[in-house]
């Protein structure tokens, strides 16, 4: 196989970990910590967020109830306070997954101005002045914070507080992934030196940074373990002449069961035509100018499900959304969330002694 390190084990024992899973929403983070077994033990997380949605999703999926808190007013007692129950031993790692509309390049581009800026800016004047620093730290954003003033801001705090620290931008279609999803990452780790770092450099390349050798991505029938056994349950999904005589149509990204690509699933996914997420075309049908014609393809287009996206997300099969939960509501929620397997992969660099100078 690969030469990957990443999957070389730690020597060490697991690492005793308290987590705060800040901006926790339907807990991407927390899946992907599962995957750490043989190199972390948590003895504690603590998620946070303000979405009721979310925090009913997360409840369901890991019995455990976020606090519902903005972060805004989280004070560094409040963030102190937790420590006064721990007894024993632990490392501390923050997980921040921030709000991304500030930064994306369709939205205001306002970043640390935006108001929903105000509890990352919170949780760095918490990061800058609390006696319990995380001994690790992961953030994940859009494309695009990279250039903000919040990473200035992150990148300032953990050079003052000797950090060090690796940024990355992954797709995560180099894990074999038939869906599109670049993210901005920064790993941090307070108590020890990456062997390959070079701070200046955002790695834009993972596979080529852990000598992997790509494979090549299934298609989206393969990938999804699709059968056309269940299309007949999944009416609700098609969609509608009436949107597809619209004009915005047109913007529509189609795909079919034989492709190997869909682009990324936004929060927009159903309520925007353009970008926000692929268009299943069922039958193998790959005549391009056909695809335009959206009428005739009445009966035939219809949205990825929540289940489908669940799986391009990489969660596992069992991970599902309570009933109150609208279908609208779960799109929105996916659309925020994050790659379980790229930020898996990335734990498991940040977790392994391999990857650091002794
Ligand atoms: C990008 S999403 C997080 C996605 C998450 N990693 C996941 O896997 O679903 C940002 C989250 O921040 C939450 N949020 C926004 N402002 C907040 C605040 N002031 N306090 C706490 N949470 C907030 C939102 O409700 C949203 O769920």
């Amino acid at each position: 196989m690969e030469s990957n390190n990443n999957n070389i084990e730690n020597n060490n024992n697991p690492i005793n970990l308290i987590v705060f899973e800040f901006f926790s929403g339907i807990g991407g983070m927390h899946e992907a910590l599962k995957f750490q077994q043989n190199n972390i033990n948590i003895i504690e997380i603590f998620p946070f967020d303000i979405n009721q949605n979310c925090n009913v999703t997360y409840k369901y999926n890991f019995n455990i109830t976020p606090y519902n808190i903005s972060l805004e007013s989280f004070s560094i007692n409040d963030y102190e306070n937790f420590f006064k129950k721990i007894k024993n031993p632990h490392k501390i790692l923050w997980t921040l997954s921030p709000p991304c509309q500030p930064f994306t390049r369709q939205g205001n581009q306002k970043g640390l101005e935006d108001n929903r800026s105000k509890a990352f800016i919170n949780l760095m004047n918490i990061l800058e002045n609390t006696c319990y620093l995380p001994d690790y730290l992961l953030l994940e954003n859009v494309k695009n914070f990279e250039n903000s003033k919040a990473t200035e801001m992150l990148i300032e705090i953990l050079n003052k507080k000797n950090y060090d620290y690796i940024q990355f931008l992954i797709n995560s279609k180099e894990f074999n992934v038939p869906n599109s999803r670049l993210r901005y990452y920064i790993i941090a780790n307070k108590n020890k030196k990456f062997k390959n770092n070079n701070k200046k450099v955002i790695v834009e390349n993972w596979n080529e940074f852990n000598n992997i050798n790509n494979k090549s991505i299934p298609t989206i029938k393969d990938y999804l373990n699709y059968s056309p056994l269940f299309e007949s349950e999944l009416k609700d999904f098609y969609i509608s002449k009436n949107i597809l005589s619209k004009e915005s149509s047109i913007a529509m990204d189609i795909v079919t069961l034989n492709d190997n690509s869909t682009i990324c699933f936004t929060k927009n996914y159903t309520k925007l035509m353009k970008g926000s997420g692929s268009i299943l075309l069922i039958g193998d049908d790959n005549n391009n100018d056909e695809k335009k014609d959206l009428i005739s393809l009445f009966g035939k287009l219809r949205y990825f499900t929540p289940k489908e996206i669940l799986k391009f997300l990489n969660f596992n099969d069992n991970f599902g959304f309570p009933k109150e939960i609208t279908i609208k509501s779960q799109y929105k929620l996916l659309g925020n969330s994050i790659n379980v397997k790229v930020v898996e992969n990335i734990f498991k660099y940040l977790f392994n002694n391999n990857n650091y100078i002794n």
